[in-house]
């Protein structure tokens, strides 16, 4: 019996050390440890033995029974650490790797000028407005003292969307001087930049759709000399300090007097290229001071207050800060000129 028992002890033991798996583990722990197990059944034989060898023989039968559990126990641990590394080696994750690098837009370089002579003004205590596209002749015409017949307001020049013409896609942000005097008291001091349209044929310098940015100040003793002094300081905040400007006489149904500011060309210098048409000045802005008429219209005293108004060209701008030499780049959207920005 005791021979029995250490081959059961040798063979569960070998067996043990072999098993693959969890589940062969318990195959054997039924096969040598079970109820119908082999050591139960050299157990079950105790009773042959004569009552002094049963001590011994039972101490024995325990030993073997402690020892494969022992066994069982530390090769139930190993196999699962075997199977945790496993699983981590299979799931690795080398968070050291660098990243891939998602490519990212920016802002389109009408958004970058727009947003520093936003903050250029801004920074003067001008309010940014805001205001509609699809307008009305009363505000885009009527009320800035350009009367019926004004060249204008011909349907070769302008969109509109009725027969009476009273209603139209703006043709300039000028509209904004009127809604801001409807909507504010003076002192005013506000920049509305927008979209405008005319028919225009696209080329190098014209577009249908393009964009404005109009100013206005309304105050009391506002002068021209305040209005060439904004528009100075703007000017060389935006390109560079002695950027060359120019005031030229012009006309304007809504300011008197009414002039328009070149910048000296950036291609050229002065000179005279084809980014300039051979001008050597690049026309930048109409402005002028607010007609009476105007402020009347809007219930505003001439003899009282006085203003100025601008209405600059914001792709002729970013042109000019960007030096860009051709005004459909801008509204192409090829990655590769947009990418330069
Ligand atoms: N609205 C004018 C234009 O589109 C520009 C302008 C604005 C002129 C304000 C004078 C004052 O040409």
């Amino acid at each position: 019996m005791k021979e029995l028992l250490e081959t059961i002890r040798r063979e569960a033991l070998t067996a043990v050390s072999a098993a693959a798996d969890p589940a062969a583990l318990e195959e054997l722990r039924v096969r040598f440890l079970g109820k119908k197990g082999q050591l139960t059944a050299v157990l079950k034989q105790m009773g042959k033995l004569a009552p002094e060898e049963r001590p011994a023989m039972g101490q024995a039968a325990n030993d073997v029974r402690a020892a494969i559990e022992a066994a069982m126990e530390k090769a139930r641990t190993d196999l699962q650490a075997k199977a945790l590394e496993a699983r981590l080696r299979a799931e690795t994750l080398d968070v050291t790797i660098p990243g891939r690098a998602e490519p990212l837009g920016h802002r389109h370089p009408m958004s970058i000028a727009l947003e520093e002579i936003k903050e250029i003004f801004i920074g003067m205590g001008f309010d940014v407005l805001d205001g509609p596209e699809v307008e009305l002749a009363e505000y885009n015409f009527d009320r800035l003292n350009a009367d019926e017949g004004h060249p204008s307001r011909d349907w070769s020049d302008t969109f509109y969307f009725d027969t009476d013409s009273r209603v139209m896609l703006r043709s300039q942000t000028s509209p904004m001087q009127v809604r801001a005097m409807d909507a504010r008291k003076p002192p005013i001091r506000i920049i509305a930049p927008g979209r405008v349209y005319r028919k225009d044929e696209v080329d190098a310098t014209h577009s249908p759709m393009f964009h404005q940015v109009e100013g206005m100040v309304i105050d009391k003793g506002v002068t021209m000399a305040d209005l060439k002094g904004t528009l100075n300081l703007m000017v060389e905040q935006l390109y560079g300090k002695g950027t060359v400007t120019r005031f030229r006489p012009h006309h304007f149904p809504f300011t008197e007097p009414s002039c328009e500011m070149d910048v000296q060309c950036h291609k050229c210098g002065g000179v005279g290229c084809p980014t300039c048409k051979g001008e050597g000045w690049i026309e930048l802005l109409g402005a002028g001071m607010v007609h009476p008429r105007v402020l009347e219209m809007s219930g505003i005293d001439p003899t009282v207050y006085s203003g100025w108004a601008f209405g600059m060209g914001l792709e002729r701008t970013a042109m000019r800060r960007f030096l860009i030499s051709d005004l459909r780049l801008i509204f192409e959207n090829d990655i590769r000129f947009l990418e330069q920005f």
